[in-house]
């Protein structure tokens, strides 16, 4: 979580932060800060709350010579959302950024205090830049304090440090938090916590492994590996394609990507379809070799689809499949045997968790592959294989599209597995081919439709409780519109399975409970009725969606008559996305960035 950014150059270093930063607010946006070091002087700035705090605190603050500037924005760990903890944080002549969690601060900081020194914030960043300084008292140059400050540090940490010891040099280290330097052919440096800011400044960017730290300066990148040996950095071209998710006349990104989803599915299926197979040429032909188990692993909305993947992979392919939270996974035991294919799936391909879960994955001697839309991101990096989504970037909080894209790779990798493994007659995989093929016309937003969700919307404003219900797939689905509501409206949603509410949850029926009911009519539909039929009994509050008119509903969201229940489950998953935002943008909440959460968690 959070973004760093770094500048050394004699460009405006101020407007070069500020519109990196811009690039990464989606990460954290609690504070912002910059520091930056010109003509041996320091000028900090902080400011709570959105950039557009700190731009206006900086109005009057110009760069206009060779500077060594540093700016983070961030999304509170230790500490509250205050101003004293915004980063950066000061000692008495070096500033330091951070992304991540000293988890020894606790430690380092008692005895800093004893010896003294003051802290002036709650975070555990500030225990690094009081440890430099400490350091540089009886160290030979900056560089040796700095080297021994990182060799003192537990935990995750992406860190940038600038002190006027070395006034024309940036400091860094990265351990478990990702952070990439980026050249081009005027000499200036950027730092940045993923490759977004750094599009249209960089032609070339180096990715810093876990465990590198050093120093750059005008004319050098000295890079060091954990042991302490010098390495050469490893360039690679930066693509010169922004992206820069604009909204185009829509009210919020969240709004644009769930519109723009019937677009990236078919980016997604694009080269691996033929009329009677999937194609994934990014995998090698032995991937499933001596593959009899599927592990998958995510968070969050990932994890959702996930659990819609299971259900495919067992269903089409025949392979035992199972889910895990990946935060949960992490700290257990698993048993992980050989023969079982670990898959994560994430949109950032940062996540922390999920991220260590790769790793714990490959350690046991796994084969690994990412499902991810970022190419590049550590997971990919780190994977045997990957399959990317094709997403595009995606701004809001609230994940739609990556979701989306995921759920279509995972019914096409299930088709993949199962003309690999025969599992299914081929007839039946080119008639699912066709099916994939109307996926982008499923989730097309009709005006009627989202009129029809606009005008329900005002009906679920308050109440003490939602329910999403769905079986099979509809389930995970269910959950996934659950965790939409709760991230942007901040109304308590559970998923639940439909045959599940009569063990307890439905004691909570009453009129000012608001039951989802995804009611496809080509799955369960009799069986998922009856569940929906018991809780109007109770006089619960439904709303159901659905092909299929029920008139024991108190509102309906008609939905199309597909073929299949999987075209029905994308329909659906659009209705849950609008329904969301529209009860958010009532409730007057600030719908692409959700209080108290990030785009990017990328801590543990
Ligand atoms: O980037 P990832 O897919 O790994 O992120 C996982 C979750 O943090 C993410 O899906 C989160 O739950 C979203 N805010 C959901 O909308």
């Amino acid at each position: 979580m959070c973004g760093i950014v770094g500048y050394l150059g004699e460009k405006d270093t101020k407007g070069i932060l500020l519109a990196g930063l811009k690039e990464l607010e989606y990460r954290g946006y609690d504070s912002a800060g910059i520091a930056v070091l010109q003509d041996h002087d320091f000028q900090s700035y902080k400011a709570i709350g959105k950039l557009v705090n700190l731009e206006e605190k900086t109005k009057e603050f110009v760069t206009d010579s060779f500077a060594a500037g540093i700016g983070h924005t961030r999304w509170a760990t230790h500490g509250k959302p205050t101003e004293l903890n915004a980063h950066p944080h000061l000692g008495e002549s070096s500033y330091v950024v951070h992304n991540g969690i000293i988890e020894n601060y606790a430690e380092l900081k008692k005895e800093l205090v004893a010896e003294g020194v003051t802290f002036l914030s709650q975070t555990d960043t500030e225990v690094i830049v009081h440890q430099f300084e400490k350091n540089l008292k009886s160290a030979a140059s900056a560089f040796e304090a700095f080297t021994k400050t990182v060799s003192q540090l537990e935990g995750a940490y992406a860190i940038l440090l600038v002190t006027k010891s070395e006034d024309k040099t940036i400091f860094f280290a990265k351990q478990g938090s990702p952070m990439l330097v980026g050249i081009n052919a005027e000499n200036e440096k950027y730092f940045a916590s993923s490759d977004t800011p750094l599009i249209g400044q960089c032609t070339d960017v180096n990715y810093f492994e876990d465990g590198d730290y050093g120093y750059v300066t005008k004319d050098e990148i000295a890079i060091f590996d954990a042991t302490g040996t010098k390495k050469e950095p490893i360039f690679q071209k930066l693509s010169t394609n922004k992206l820069s998710a604009q909204k185009d006349g829509y009210r919020f990104f969240m709004e644009k990507e769930i519109y723009e989803q019937s677009t990236v599915i078919s980016d997604t299926l694009l080269g691996r379809l033929t009329e009677t197979e999937v194609v994934f040429d990014e995998l090698d032909t032995n991937l499933f070799e001596n593959i009899n188990e599927i592990k998958l692993c995510a968070c969050g909305t990932s994890y959702h689809s996930a659990l819609t993947a299971s259900y495919m992979f067992e269903r089409h392919s025949h392979i035992k499949t199972s889910v895990e939270v990946a935060s949960e996974l992490r700290y257990r035991d698993p048993i992980l045997t050989p023969d079982t294919l670990f898959v994560v799936i994430s949109q950032s391909g940062e996540t922390a968790d999920t991220l260590e879960t790769l790793k714990m994955a490959k350690k046991a001697g796994l084969k690994t592959l990412v499902i991810c839309n970022v190419d590049n991101s550590s997971m990919v990096r780190l994977a045997d294989a990957s399959i990317l989504t094709r997403a595009g970037v995606e701004k809001g909080v609230a994940s739609t599209k990556a979701f989306a894209t995921q759920v279509t790779i995972f019914w096409m990798l299930s088709l993949y597995l199962a003309q690999k493994r025969e599992t299914l007659a081929a007839d039946e995989i080119t008639k699912q081919i066709q099916l994939l093929r109307e996926v982008p016309a499923s989730v097309q937003v009709s005006d009627t439709l989202h009129e029809r969700v606009k005008r329900l919307s005002k009906r679920y404003l308050h109440g003490h409780g939602f329910f999403f219900i769905g079986r099979d797939v509809f389930f995970p689905l269910a959950l996934e519109g659950a965790l939409k509501l709760k991230e942007i409206s901040y109304l308590h949603a559970e998923g639940y399975p439909s045959g599940e509410m009569k063990h307890g949850p439905i004691a909570l029926a009453d009129p000012e409970l608001f039951t989802i009911a995804l009611l496809p009519q080509h799955l369960l539909y009799e069986k998922s009725k009856s569940n929906v039929e018991e809780l109007s009994a109770r006089d619960a509050t439904v709303c159901a969606i659905s092909p299929l008119v029920f008139d024991k509903a108190d509102d309906y969201i008609p939905t199309q008559n597909h073929a299949d229940y999987m075209l029905e489950f994308f329909e659906m998953m659009v209705v849950v996305q609008l329904l969301s935002l529209e009860i958010s943008v009532r409730l007057g909440n600030d719908v692409d960035m959700p209080r108290n959460l990030a785009k990017s968690v990328t801590v543990e």
